[in-house]
């Protein structure tokens, strides 16, 4: 598929919060080495190819980029690059972070963070990002533990003007609630894809639309293995992208966007063809009958998982 009006603004816009960005944005976790985003075996990215991507992701409009501090590689920090590459940064530019998982500085995973912890990893971001506050920070959680004192911490931060908005990720809905209850939520981030949904996926989709959050897929494109060619790519996304010349990773970018006007794609790259071939996704139109092919694809997997 290829476009001559190439822009993130084809799928049209969304706000979070007051702040409105186009419905394709960029994930930065892929932008600090090749392959499997935590793994120490992979190869760095060149610091330049990932500057010139977060530049052309913008130059096309992209003005939604989620990153989190624990995004970095043996040599590669995903906030550093996007500091390097797009600061100072344009005023319409919505940079959004998440909390909760703890890494240390050799990239071994460490305690989830208590709430008294989140005001370090909010700072941190700041500090990495380079500015003085956050637009849109995701409380990440983990299991079916309550939400309630890490969001309130959070909800402090807020108040206090160190983060403008707040999302959350992986979560289930009666944590959305339990969320809301405290402060507004703006975003929710949860794995989603064509055969890539959790129990709760459709009950957490429908919910966000009614409340005007935004909900916010990961894994959209990679799935289960896809990223390292382990798992073959369904008959029917093959078909459909054949259809439409396009590549299935644009079939199944286009497949989530067309769930509802309050999804966003977060799709992440560091290779300068596949960013233009997701920003391209967002003109991609899928007939009812494809999209209910595709939706039939896979079964939900468990409700915590990534
Ligand atoms: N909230 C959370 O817990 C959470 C968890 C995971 C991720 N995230 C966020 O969500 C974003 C998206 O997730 P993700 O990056 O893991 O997965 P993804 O966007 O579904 O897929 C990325 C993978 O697909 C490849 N890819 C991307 N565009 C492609 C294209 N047009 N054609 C073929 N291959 C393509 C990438 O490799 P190449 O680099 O070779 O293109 C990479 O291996 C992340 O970047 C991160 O910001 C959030």
């Amino acid at each position: 598929m290829t476009s001559h009006s190439l822009t993130a603004a084809a799928a049209g816009t969304w706000r979070l919060g007051d702040l409105t960005v186009n419905r394709i944005g960029f994930g930065a976790m892929r932008l600090t080495q090749n392959g499997a985003a935590f793994s120490d075996e992979r190869t760095p990215h060149d610091r330049d190819r990932a500057v010139a991507v977060l530049r052309r992701a913008v130059e096309l409009g992209v003005n939604h980029i989620d990153t989190a501090a624990f995004y970095f590689s043996p040599l590669r920090s995903a906030n550093e690059l996007i500091n390097r590459a797009l600061g100072p940064y344009p005023d319409d530019l919505v940079i959004t972070t998440k909390v909760g998982p703890g890494r240390g500085p050799s990239g071994d995973w460490t305690d989830w963070a208590r709430p008294e912890q989140l005001r370090g990893q909010v700072q941190e971001n700041i500090r990495q990002l380079g500015r003085d506050h956050l637009d849109v920070v995701n409380l990440r959680m983990n299991g079916n533990r309550p939400v309630s004192e890490l969001f309130g911490a959070l909800a402090e931060l807020r108040e206090e003007g160190l983060v403008r908005h707040l999302g959350l990720s992986n979560v289930r809905p009666e944590q959305i609630d339990e969320a809301r209850a405290i402060a507004p939520v703006v975003c929710v981030q949860n794995r989603y894809g064509i055969g890539e949904r959790r129990a709760d996926s459709q009950e957490v989709l429908r919910m966000c639309g009614d409340l005007g959050i935004a909900f916010v897929p990961f894994f959209a494109i990679a799935g289960a293995g896809r990223e390292s060619g382990a798992v073959p790519e369904h008959e029917a996304v093959v078909d459909v992208a054949r259809a439409h010349d396009a590549s299935p990773a644009q079939v199944r970018l286009a497949w989530t966007l067309q769930q509802g006007t309050h999804v966003l794609a977060i799709p992440g790259t560091g290779d300068p063809a596949h960013l233009e071939a997701n920003v391209a996704a967002g003109a991609l139109r899928l007939t009812d009958d494809e999209t209910a092919r595709l939706t039939a694809l896979g079964q939900p997997t468990g409700a915590d998982v990534a």
